[in-house]
């Protein structure tokens, strides 16, 4: 499965969008876009590595002049308001520890009629006590991640900062070789991450990389796995512009003032 032609297509980007990636990691879905379709481009990480990574593989690519990469949270964007026709997070929204401030930001950034797009890991339902628990908290250990929502609950979310959920999917039979894939190879390579480890060569996380790696298989692939690849798209409605209290209109007027300031 290409996901980012995937995001592409549930975002349908054009040239007239500015669209924001919301956890960019090095830029490659970014550029992508940018490449592909001739919009503009935003992208966030928290990574200063990876924003100069971005921005020297958006430069290589040719499209410098259409992406932009900033080092920021998600979940407390300094944007105004109505900045992006588009959004999405992109195996990303996982990292956040509070998802309804990811959607209430991506709500905010959005102009009325935007559509917010996520392509993320999240779970069927809750993991039973136990064996299934232990499981699932080796697998967030080795993937750094912060926990993964429930996939009815974060649609729920979405609507709750008012997002209109459009669209939503359950694309795990379609990644279901890439997981068995990614298991095969640490399977494979575990022993040597182990040695590795013994010797002092590696951190403790590198090993629990690799258990994550080889564990998440059975939380994808089985029958009423705990976890699943899924998709949603919402909309911003048009009619959505409600009249800002004071406080609000003050906080947009800095975040304005902050945007600014980057761009001089
Ligand atoms: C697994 S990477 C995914 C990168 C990219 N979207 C992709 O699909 O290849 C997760 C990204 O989320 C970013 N991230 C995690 N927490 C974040 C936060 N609070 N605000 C912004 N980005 C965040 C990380 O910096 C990283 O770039």
């Amino acid at each position: 499965m290409n996901s980012d032609r995937f995001v592409a297509e549930k975002l349908a980007v054009d040239t007239s969008d500015h669209v924001l990636d919301m956890g960019c990691g090095v830029g490659g879905t970014s550029v992508y876009l940018a490449k592909t379709y001739g919009c503009r481009v935003t992208g966030i990480t928290v990574s200063r590595v990876q924003r100069e990574q971005a921005a020297e593989y958006a430069a290589a690519s040719g499209v410098r002049h259409l992406t932009q990469f900033e080092v920021m949270d998600y979940t407390a964007m300094t944007f105004r308001d109505a900045t992006f026709t588009k959004a999405f997070t992109q195996e990303s929204s996982n990292y956040a520890l509070d998802k309804r401030e990811l959607l209430r930001e991506a709500h905010r950034v959005l102009a009325p009629g935007g559509c917010y797009v996520s392509l993320d890991a999240f779970q069927r339902r809750d993991p039973r006590p136990g064996k299934e628990e232990t499981s699932l908290s080796r697998v967030l250990r080795g993937w750094a991640c912060a926990g993964l929502e429930r996939f009815d609950r974060y649609r729920a979310f979405a609507g709750e900062v008012g997002l209109a959920v459009v669209e939503s999917g359950d694309l795990s039979p379609r990644t279901a070789r890439s997981s068995r894939a990614i298991w095969r190879r640490h399977v494979f390579l575990y022993p040597l991450a182990s040695l590795a480890r013994c010797l002092g060569l590696v951190p403790a996380e590198f090993l629990w990389h690799f258990q994550a790696s080889i564990g998440q298989k059975d939380m994808y692939c089985t029958t009423d796995c705990l976890l699943m690849f899924g998709y949603l798209v919402a909309r911003k409605p048009q009619s959505d512009v409600q009249p800002a209290s004071a406080d609000d209109r003050d906080q947009n007027a800095e975040r304005g003032a902050a945007a600014d300031q980057r761009r001089m």
